[in-house]
C-alpha cells in the first residue's frame, strides 16, 4: 500500500509519520518539497502531484491554523483550508484513494454546554472556521471515500505549546490569569496519529466507514483547568514555580480580546467515532501528563 502525507512537518503531521510508517510505502510531503509539488497556495500544482505518486491514501495534516492572523489574510487561508484540499480530494477520487482530513470545533458556534454531535448545525465565528468547514465541504463533496475528523485544542510535545507557555510564565510571574469559560479537551497529536492509522485500516477493510467523525481525548476542561493541571504535574516532578497551580486565576474571554472570535463550546461528543472503530479515547489529562513527562 502507498500512502501520500500531506502536511508532514505540524503537530499532527510529524506524529503521522511515524503512525503511518507501517502501512505500507509512505510518501511525505511539505510545502517546500522539491520531488513533488505539495505548496497548498498553489492549489493548481497539486492534483499533478496527486497523479504522479498514486497513492492508495492520503493523509491531508496541512492547513492555516494561525486563527488570528486568518482574519487579515482570509485568502490565503481559504487557499490552504478549504480551496486547495478540494482539489486533492478531486484528484483522490479520480484515481479512487481513500482521503483523510482533519476538521475543527471552530465549525461550531460555541453556544451550549452539550458536546456537539456531527450532525449538529454548524455556525463558525472565524475565517478559520468558515475555511475548515468549506474544506470539509467540498472534501466529502469531492471524493467519495473520505474520513474527516473534527478535532479541538491539539498539542505536541514537538515545538511550542499551551503547556510549555504555562510553565514559562509561571517561572517568570508570581500570579497567572487564564481563560476559564472556554470548554473543551487537550487533544494530542499522537493520539490523532494512532487513531488516523487505525481508522484507516479498518476503513480499507470495511469502506461502509467512511463519513465524518468528532476525535478528540475523553473528558472536559477550560484553560484555566488544563493551566493548574500542568502546575500541578510540574511541582509533583519537582520543578521549582513561582506560581504554583494556586496562583492561576481565572478570567473571562473578554479578559483577552483577540482578532478571531473562539467558541466557548467546544466540546466534541466521540460517541460515533468509539463506536465504529472499537476505540476507548483516553482522558485528556493521560496524554498531557506523558507529555509534560517527555519535556519537563
Ligand atoms: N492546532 C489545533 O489546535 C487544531 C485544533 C483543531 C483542528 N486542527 C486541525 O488539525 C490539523 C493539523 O493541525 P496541526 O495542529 O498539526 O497544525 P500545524 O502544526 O500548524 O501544521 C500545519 C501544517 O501545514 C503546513 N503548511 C503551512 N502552509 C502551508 C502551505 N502553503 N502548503 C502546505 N503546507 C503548509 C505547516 O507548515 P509550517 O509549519 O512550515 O508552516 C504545517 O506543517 C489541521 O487540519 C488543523 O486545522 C488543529
Amino acid at each position: 500500500m502507498k500512502v501520500l502525507l500531506l502536511g508532514k512537518g505540524g503537530q499532527v503531521g510529524w506524529e503521522l509519520q511515524r503512525s503511518l510508517a507501517p502501512l505500507g510505502e509512505l510518501v511525505a510531503l511539505d510545502f517546500d518539497s522539491t520531488d513533488f509539488h505539495a505548496d497548498f497556495s498553489r492549489p493548481d500544482q497539486l492534483a499533478e502531484t496527486v497523479l504522479k505518486v498514486r497513492p492508495d491514501v492520503i493523509v491531508n495534516a496541512a492547513a492555516h491554523t494561525a486563527v488570528d492572523k486568518a482574519e487579515s489574510e482570509p485568502e490565503l487561508a481559504r487557499k490552504l483550508n478549504a480551496t486547495s484540499p478540494g482539489v486533492v480530494a478531486e484528484a483522490a477520487q479520480q484515481i479512487g484513494a481513500l482521503m483523510v482530513h482533519y476538521s475543527t470545533d471552530y465549525v461550531f458556534d460555541g453556544s451550549g454546554d452539550k458536546p456537539w454531535k456531527e450532525d449538529d448545525a454548524t455556525g463558525p465565528l472565524s475565517v478559520y472556521g468558515r475555511t475548515k468547514l468549506e474544506g470539509e465541504q467540498l472534501v466529502a463533496q469531492h471524493c467519495a471515500r473520505h474520513l474527516i475528523f473534527r478535532t479541538s485544542w491539539v498539542y505536541a510535545a514537538r515545538g511550542g505549546n499551551f503547556a510549555k507557555t504555562m510553565l514559562r510564565l509561571a517561572r517568570e510571574r508570581d500570579r497567572l490569569t487564564v481563560i476559564d469559560d472556554q470548554f473543551g479537551a487537550p487533544t494530542g497529536a499522537e493520539l490523532l496519529a494512532d487513531v488516523t492509522a487505525h481508522a484507516i485500516r479498518d476503513t480499507l477493510r470495511d469502506p461502509g466507514k467512511v463519513g465524518l467523525y468528532h476525535l478528540v481525548a475523553g473528558g472536559e476542561t477550560t484553560w484555566h483547568g488544563y493551566a493548574r493541571f500542568v502546575l500541578e504535574q510540574a511541582q509533583a516532578a519537582g520543578v521549582e514555580l513561582k506560581a504554583g497551580p494556586g496562583a492561576v486565576d481565572p478570567v473571562p474571554t473578554s479578559a483577552f480580546p483577540t482578532p478571531a472570535a473562539r467558541p466557548n463550546n467546544s466540546r466534541l461528543n466521540t460517541a460515533k467515532l468509539q463506536t465504529t472503530f472499537g476505540l476507548v479515547l483516553p482522558r485528556w489529562q493521560a496524554g498531557v501528563a506523558r507529555m509534560l513527562r517527555e519535556t519537563l
